[in-house]
């Protein structure tokens, strides 16, 4: 057994990397779910129906504990999945609430109420279908008072970021931030809210400018799951069998997922 991380497709890769780092003795079953990617142009019930499989099929593979490592499934699906679908002996746990905990200056599961922050100006660039959630501005305020957002829907990115094509992965961000900018000149934080954008963290952050602290999730969502292994270690099996899943192409995905990792991968087919 191990824990399952789920995502579309390559941008998960981000968040099992710095898991394995975080925390090495652990196995993890990766699942790029990427004959459907971009998820972030689909319905949420769509979403629902995807992100349900994978976590399926991570099941299977003995992982009681699913991380979606995927922002727009953790916005569009988690709360129903949550609400309505995983079963009480069973955990699915998602991106977002670990990256705003670390934005409103708060410890893991720290549940008081709402109070004012350092951060006042805040920018979210996420997939169209996780802005259109409105789930982050939902799990700010339960956390933060007086903190402005302005989500930016960025098209396109994921799709070229799963195609590899980086020169219009850049063009893209750059326009997005510039639309961003033309309604808050001056954000104090960016929230990169979707997995695949750490791939390209250095592009926003030299866009949005070296005054803009960038937030991205990886590292939060590694301590926060050591975290919750230490208070709920029912969840992990003994197993440290690691392996990576996808409804893709297995060699051309693994081939991507080198260059992301920097060290080999087999993908199977899911
Ligand atoms: N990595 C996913 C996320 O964090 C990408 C979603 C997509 O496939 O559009 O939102």
């Amino acid at each position: 057994m191990a824990v399952g991380v789920f995502d579309s497709g390559l941008g998960g890769l981000t968040v099992l990397d710095a898991l394995t780092k975080r925390l090495p003795d652990k196995g993890f079953v990766y699942f790029g779910d990427n004959a459907h990617a971009p998820y972030g142009v689909r319905t949420a019930d769509d979403i629902f129906n995807l992100t349900c499989a994978a976590t399926e099929r991570l099941w299977d593979e003995g992982c009681d504990l699913v991380i979606l490592a995927c922002n727009t499934a953790s916005a569009a699906a988690l709360k129903r999945m949550q609400e309505t679908w995983v079963p009480p002996e069973k955990r699915v746990l998602g991106v977002f609430v670990p990256l705003i905990e670390a934005l409103t200056e708060r410890q893991w599961g720290d549940n008081s109420p709402p109070r004012e922050v350092a951060v006042k100006h805040v920018a979210l660039f996420a997939t169209p279908a996780t802005v259109a959630s409105r789930a982050f501005q939902r799990e700010l305020a339960f956390r933060a008072i007086g903190v402005d957002v302005e989500a930016q829907p960025c098209g396109g990115v994921v799709d070229a970021i799963e195609q590899g094509d980086d020169i219009l992965a850049e063009a893209l961000i750059r326009s997005h931030v510039e639309a961003l900018k033309r309604r808050m000149p001056h954000p104090q934080a960016a929230v990169l809210g979707c997995t695949h954008y750490p791939l390209m963290e250095k592009v926003f952050q030299d866009a949005l400018g070296a005054g803009v602290k960038v937030y991205s999730q990886a590292d939060l969502v590694a301590e926060s799951l050591a975290d919750y292994l230490t208070r709920r270690p029912q969840f992990l099996g003994a197993g440290t069998q690691s392996k990576f899943l996808t409804t893709g192409d297995p060699a051309g995905v693994s081939n991507k997922a080198i260059q992301i990792l920097r060290r080999k991968v087999v993908f199977e087919a899911a």
